[in-house]
């Protein structure tokens, strides 16, 4: 049985699709309210409904984690609507994917505006209310800060970078009674492997991941709001996920073999080179 949560409120960027509204509905199941931020504002407000109609409370926020202000404006808000913060998921993200030579530095650049400025702007806005309320931010990684494979140096260098934004707040913030956990999932389903390497959302796009080896979004989220309630160091989410992070640290050299022979490389990287 899921511990209760009501009375306290969970802050998540990118809540209006794939793993964010998926654990924004995970929060309102265990009792606790919302507040969901994102571009997409029509999304945000039909999920907020449907979290109303659970009886708990739902504040929507239009928020571009890449634009500076939108998050302290948004922080400010939630505070204000709802009294508190207790959780924030830092989860807004998408993939620039593709080899190396094809990508120029405004590729990288983009793709760590969102994934990593992104991040820092919601610790900034959010850390004031979460040291107020004892709380716990919570960065949302991905295996690909554990490994790196041909195609993805743009993200999986943005999620190594969180990674290790995630340590090192871990150790400055316990002693102001704020824990941090890092979220690591494997392929998981949602809509990031629509999006192209501008940020362009194509809705007709196929995922490129086989459906057998992904995660369900409400099993994965499931997992993530368990490990950000119980103040997990950080949780690694997926079998095939698991697998490659324990090899990749362990087994370095068989993991390397692994690649080249599996000619393993980012999804996205045919369409992107
Ligand atoms: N799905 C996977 O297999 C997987 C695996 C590992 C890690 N992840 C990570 O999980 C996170 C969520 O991705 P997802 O898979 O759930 O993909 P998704 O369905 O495409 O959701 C991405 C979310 O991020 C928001 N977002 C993107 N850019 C934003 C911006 N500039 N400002 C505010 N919000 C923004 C989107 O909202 P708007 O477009 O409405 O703004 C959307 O709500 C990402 O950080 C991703 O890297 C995903």
């Amino acid at each position: 049985m899921a511990k209760r949560l009501d009375g306290k409120v969970a802050f998540i960027t990118g809540a209006s699709s794939g793993i964010g509204a998926a654990m924004a509905r995970d929060f309102a199941r265990r009792g606790a309210d919302v507040v969901l931020t994102a571009r997409r504002w029509e999304r945000l407000e039909a999920l907020a409904l449907e979290i109303r109609a659970q009886g708990r409370r739902a504040v929507v926020v239009q928020c571009d984690v890449t634009v500076d202000g939108d998050l302290e404006a948004a922080a400010a808000e939630a505070v204000d609507k709802l009294g508190r913060i207790d959780w924030v998921v830092a989860n807004a993200g998408f993939g620039v994917a593709g080899w190396f030579h094809r990508r120029d530095l405004a590729d990288y650049r983009r793709q760590f505006e969102t994934n990593v400025f992104g991040v820092l702007r919601a610790a900034f806005a959010t850390f004031d209310a979460l040291q107020a309320s004892h709380g716990c931010f919570a960065v949302m990684g991905s295996v690909m800060g554990h490994v790196a494979t041909p195609g993805s140096s743009p993200y999986a260098m943005s999620k190594h970078a969180v990674r290790a934004l995630a340590t090192a707040l871990r150790h400055e913030w316990r002693p102001r009674g704020v824990s941090v956990t890092l979220l690591s999932p494997g392929f998981i389903d949602s809509e990031i492997r629509q999006v192209d390497n501008e940020g362009r959302r194509n809705p007709e796009a196929r995922d490129t991941i086989p459906r057998w080896i992904r995660m369900r979004t409400d099993t994965a989220a499931r997992k993530m709001v368990s490990a950000v309630v119980r103040r997990k160091r950080e949780a690694v989410v997926t079998f095939h996920g698991k697998v490659a992070v324990f090899l990749s640290r362990y087994a370095p050299g068989l993991f390397d073999s692994l690649v080249r022979v599996f000619g393993v490389r980012s999804s996205r990287t045919k369409n992107s080179t």
